[in-house]
């Protein structure tokens, strides 16, 4: 089986984007990580890429007059490396670009910290699920298209957050299940692909 071209997208601790080196190391997911794009020079996920002497670009907002060349910049990019799996791992803009979106349909996935669509486009719905007094919450991997956080749904994981004693507590109980899960997800990719069928996504393996 080949392995996966992965590019990651992320712009903050990249705890998630840590999960990707490890689990190809560990072969629990065949395959490679071509790039890191970033588009926050501070990023820890930067020094994460230098540790694993993994290429990585910095593609800073600012350096751009619109969010629509900052992600044609960001194609060309994925197009150099010819990547087979875009991997948003807390990254933190919105790609709305539909030249990117379309020649990459299906191709972007990302990992929100709820029960979608519970808490949609929230930056902290880990938070807010705790504060709206959820006794589960959980996690969702979806494709990335022009609805923010709302494309067609790969896979769901419930956690249970009736204990946690604060939303930062739920976010960490959630994000240990968000990294099994995503190491899982990022792997099905290289053995099968997913149908879509209206809004479901339907794995079918090779
Ligand atoms: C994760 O909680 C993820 O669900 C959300 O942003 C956070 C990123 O964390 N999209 P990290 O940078 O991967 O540690």
């Amino acid at each position: 089986m080949p392995k996966l071209s992965i590019a990651v997208l992320a712009s903050g601790r990249g705890s998630n984007f840590q999960v990707v080196i490890d689990g190809i190391n560990s072969k629990e997911i065949n395959g490679e990580i071509k790039v890191l794009i970033t588009d926050n020079p501070e990023a820890v996920a930067i020094e994460r890429a230098k540790k694993n002497k993994i290429p990585f670009e910095i593609i800073n907002r600012k350096d751009f007059k619109t969010r629509e060349e900052m992600d044609l910049k960001i194609k060309s990019i994925l197009d150099k490396n010819k990547v087979d799996l875009i991997v948003l791992a807390g990254y933190m803009k919105i790609i709305s670009s539909k030249e990117l979106l379309t020649a990459y349909k299906y191709k972007i996935i990302n990992i929100h910290p709820s029960l979608l669509p519970a808490f949609k486009g929230s930056m902290q719905a880990q938070v807010d699920a705790f504060e709206y007094g959820c006794k589960i919450a959980g996690l969702t991997i979806h494709f990335v298209t022009e609805d923010v956080d709302g494309g067609p749904i790969i896979f769901q994981k419930v956690v249970d957050i009736s204990n946690c004693k604060s939303g930062e507590e739920a976010a960490a109980e959630i994000l240990i299940h968000e990294h099994e899960s995503y190491k899982k997800v990022i792997d099905s990719f290289s053995k099968g692909k997913y149908k879509i069928e209206g809004k479901r996504a339907i794995f079918v393996p090779y």
